[in-house]
């Protein structure tokens, strides 16, 4: 294939626009739908969902563009784009280590995302048989409850996900996206707003309103700082490459700042609105907001159960969760397989099979924490939980942490403001005040303060 000087051999984005579907089909997933809900409930809500707020407008929006311009000018994977980069900045070798982490990250969170979206799917079948018809709130938790404690179906489910997975990321991503983003997006923006209205007719409309906006500075600690900020690198697909690899298929005459800003506000309303289609449901019917990862399995069966065509909208929704979870999972595993594809000239759909299998073996591990291993802690965590701790809220913000501190310090200025069609001038300082010193340093504190928890008080330096 003869490339153009500006191209990636992996293939271009038709357009701007394509990017931003695909760019929104990686951010928008399971983090969304069903992490963010739970994650606000366990964390007090309000609070926790204002300073996510501030995550992602200072920090995330600043790194995703960091991303997106570095992978553009690389065009490759994010393993050789950090080299190609480094080289150009004169840089160590070093920073090729964002490029490996990343392909590390993506490995360790696709192990439990097959697992959760799993559970997505098996719900489109208990959705379709009527399980959840005027079912009562002990009823869905037990439903729920009955397949966590089945290991041999939630593998089964596991599997068919990653199958599917691997068979589209075979066929190439922009050949296996387009069609699926085009279609299945636009339709689970509109269920998610069927849903919002039926939340505000619930009843419990008014608490679940108190519920995710109202500001509690007492519920907000260091681990809270952490955890959302760890929530919004992982919801917008941040620090890993994968927003990098997918920079590399962008067009230069798409503007990357109103195209990511365009991408982060989709995934903000789409985070925000599940939780205030969720939150009502679960005041309404007397649940518990802080009840974890089953949040969106009991709730919004219940919500389905009461409406008319209920069973229909069940199952439309599960669908569509279950694409928005591969139009995810696809991202993350394109930083890997474009890399293996450039070193050893290898065939997609091989690598593909090879990566997936891996994949699948360590989420057996997933599998189990919800049920044979159970009580098997590493440091009073489930297996899951320290896979998805490590991943998303250390590896992620430290990918996210170096990804800023190359562009602002190591990238020549020249290719920066090339890329971003900026010159000096007060933009070009708002840009850098971000990327060189508030999405670093936030990350920082954040983790200083969860490494050493006397630094929250000061006590550690004799204050
Ligand atoms: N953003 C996706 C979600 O919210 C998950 C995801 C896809 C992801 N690609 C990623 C998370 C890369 C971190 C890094 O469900």
């Amino acid at each position: 294939m003869a490339l153009g000087k500006d191209e990636s051999r992996h293939g271009m984005w038709s357009s701007r626009w394509l990017f931003v579907l695909a760019a929104a089909g990686s951010a928008v997933g399971l983090g969304n739908i069903w992490k963010f809900p739970y994650v606000a409930g366990e964390n007090g809500g309000g609070a926790f969902v204002i300073i996510y707020l501030v995550c992602v407008a200072l920090v995330g929006l600043p790194i995703m563009m960091a991303e997106t311009l570095m992978g553009r000018e690389g065009r490759h994977s994010p393993i050789n784009t950090m080299r190609i980069l480094s080289q150009e900045g004169r840089a160590s070798g070093f920073w090729g280590v964002i490029g490996w982490m990343g392909v590390g990250a993506g490995f360790l969170i696709l192990s439990y995302y097959g697992v959760i979206a799993g559970w997505a799917l098996y719900y489109i079948f208990e959705m379709a048989r009527g399980t959840f018809d005027a079912v009562t709130p002990e009823t869905a938790g037990q439903v729920f409850d009955d397949f966590l404690a089945n290991p041999w179906l939630m593998l089964l489910c596991q599997t068919v996900f990653m199958w599917l997975t691997i068979y589209i990321v075979g066929r190439g991503v922009i050949k296996g996206l387009e069609t699926a983003i085009r279609l299945f997006m636009p339709l689970l923006f509109v269920l998610l707003l069927v849903l919002l209205g039926y939340g505000i007719n619930s009843g419990g409309f008014q608490q679940g309103l108190d519920f995710m906006f109202r500001f509690n500075w007492s519920s907000i600690d260091a681990d809270a700082w952490l955890i959302a900020m760890g929530q919004a690198f992982f919801t917008l697909s941040l620090g890993m490459g994968a927003i990098m690899a997918y920079g590399a298929y962008v067009p230069r005459d798409a503007s990357i700042t109103s195209t990511v800003a365009t991408i982060a506000i989709l995934d903000t309303f789409v985070a925000v609105a599940a939780g205030l289609a969720i939150f009502p449901v679960v005041f309404a019917n007397g649940l518990e907001p802080g009840q974890g990862p089953g949040l969106m399995f009991v709730t919004l069966p219940l919500a389905f159960g009461q409406l008319p065509l209920g069973a229909v909208f069940g199952v439309v929704f599960f669908v569509l969760v279950s694409f928005a979870a591969i139009t995810s999972a696809i991202s993350l595993t394109e930083p890997a397989l474009a890399y293996l594809v450039e070193e050893y000239n290898a065939k997609r759909a091989r690598v593909a099979k090879s990566l997936g299998v891996l994949c699948w073996l360590l989420g057996i591990g997933t599998v189990l924490s919800f049920n044979a291993w159970q009580d098997v802690k590493f440091f009073g965590l489930t297996f899951f939980e320290a896979v998805d701790f490590v991943s998303q809220n250390i590896m992620l913000p430290l990918g996210g942490l170096l990804i800023a501190l190359f562009t602002a310090y190591v990238m020549p200025k020249a290719i920066a403001q090339s890329q971003l069609g900026a010159t000096d001038g007060p933009l070009w300082w708002l840009w850098k005040l971000l990327i060189g010193l508030i999405a670093p340093l936030g990350v920082l504190v954040v983790f200083i303060v969860t490494l050493f928890p006397c630094a929250q008080t000061l006590s550690c330096f004799g204050a």
